[in-house]
């Protein structure tokens, strides 16, 4: 017989699995409590700003420059415009703006335009007079205006915003008043706006879908958020410090990649930037049995994923042209030609070691050519 005295032999095994149901509840309760106060913030859009610019990892000069621009426009009233493709951080730049800006202990309040259908956008941005409507909005309601009053109002795909709507943005903009749905009283607001969009505004203005006038009130203080791929010396660090977030949430340690691993990720086109990074790192995380993460199973998640298009790294290459060699096949002409000519003139200037005469004519072109790239590079 396996179990003699069934109770004795199995009472610490069913002491063991008493504790550990007991931590499961209790991981269990904690999750959902973290997802409750998230939902309640989500719904009310106001959230606490945990970023500053710190949180925005990266120390390219692409990534410095765009902080630098960042913290300008922190010190300042103005509005301020953030402009990049999906995944790039303009929401963590609003909420670093926002955090070391003069109305850092004001509201942080966002609104994703895209996220609200057209008809309640108004009473969303604007609020309602009470009294205006019978039902749940008998008693009225604060307008994200309102709600952002002495902090930071954040705009957030302000391109998807409806023309219709756009008038009223713009004069409240102009007057700093707003006037709640169905009243007819203007009130004063004191935010400051921020706005973001991944599509392209002037063409929107050029199409007529976007107003004019709302562009040029909003583009004060444009910020272009660069992508992933303008920034490849970044990814190490970032997948360190994603890595680690993962971690910190699964309580699992932090994920550790080979080196052609990391040289894989660094080849990717990144369509969806770091917010696709992070995907493609818990995926590869989940599948690993270890922490050790390898480059064939970024592979299998990179191919799986059909996001990003990837070709097998040619086994003897630099991580360098292991990066052109992938990139190469999807990336628009244009820019390809003008990485190429980048590398070149690095390559020839490193040949010369910095002789600007000897690297033009190793490159087969004038001087003044020369020194005209080098200060486009700069
Ligand atoms: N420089 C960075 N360092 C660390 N994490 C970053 C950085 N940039 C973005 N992230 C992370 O990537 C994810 C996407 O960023 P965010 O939501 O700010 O992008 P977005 O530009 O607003 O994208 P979308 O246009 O799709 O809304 C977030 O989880 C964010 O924390
Ligand atoms: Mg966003």
């Amino acid at each position: 017989m396996l179990f003699d005295h069934a109770e004795t032999s199995l009472q610490p095994l069913v002491g063991k699995f008493a504790l550990l149901q007991r931590d499961l509840d209790d991981a269990r309760r904690e999750l959902a409590s973290q997802r409750i106060s998230q939902e309640k913030s989500q719904r009310s859009g106001q959230r606490q700003s945990r970023y500053t610019f710190a949180s925005f990892v990266g120390a390219s000069p692409a990534a410095v420059e765009v902080k630098r621009q960042a913290r300008r426009a922190a010190q300042t009233a103005s509005p301020v415009l953030l402009l990049g493709e999906t995944g790039t951080g303009k929401e963590l730049l609003a909420h670093a703006i926002h955090a070391s800006s003069a109305r850092a202990d004001g509201p942080f309040i966002s609104l994703n335009i895209a996220a609200v259908p057209d008809t309640l956008l108004e009473a969303e941005f604007f609020g309602v007079a009470p009294g205006a409507y019978t039902g749940a909005d008998r008693k009225g309601r604060e307008g994200k205006f309102r709600l952002a009053h002495g902090g930071t109002l954040f705009l957030d795909e302000i391109g998807d915003m409806p023309l219709g709507l756009q008038s009223k943005l713009l004069r409240a903009l102009q007057e700093g008043e707003i006037e709640p749905l169905g009243s007819n009283k203007l009130m004063p607001f004191d935010a400051r706006v921020i706005a973001a969009t991944s599509r392209d505004l002037n063409k929107l203005v050029r199409e007529g879908n976007f107003r004019e006038d709302l562009f040029y009130r909003l583009n004060v203080l444009p910020i272009r958020v660069p992508p992933l791929r303008e920034r490849r010396e970044d990814i190490p660090a970032l997948v360190e410090v994603l890595g680690e977030d993962m971690a910190l949430r699964s309580g699992a340690q932090p994920p550790e990649l080979s080196a052609d691993a990391l040289s894989l990720l660094s080849a990717q086109v990144w369509r969806g930037n770091i917010r696709e990074l992070r995907n493609v790192l818990e995926q590869a995380t989940m599948r690993s049995d270890s922490h050790r993460i390898l480059a064939s199973q970024l592979q299998a998640v990179l191919r799986e994923s059909g996001v990003a298009q990837v070709e097998p790294v040619p086994a003897l290459a630099t991580p360098g042209e292991a990066a052109s060699a992938v990139t190469a096949t999807v990336r628009p002409l244009a820019e390809q030609v003008a990485e190429l000519e980048r590398q070149a003139i690095e390559a020839a200037m490193t040949a010369a070691r910095g002789n600007k005469a000897a690297a033009a004519k190793m490159l087969g072109i004038s001087r003044a050519t020369l020194y005209g790239r080098l200060d486009d590079v700069a």
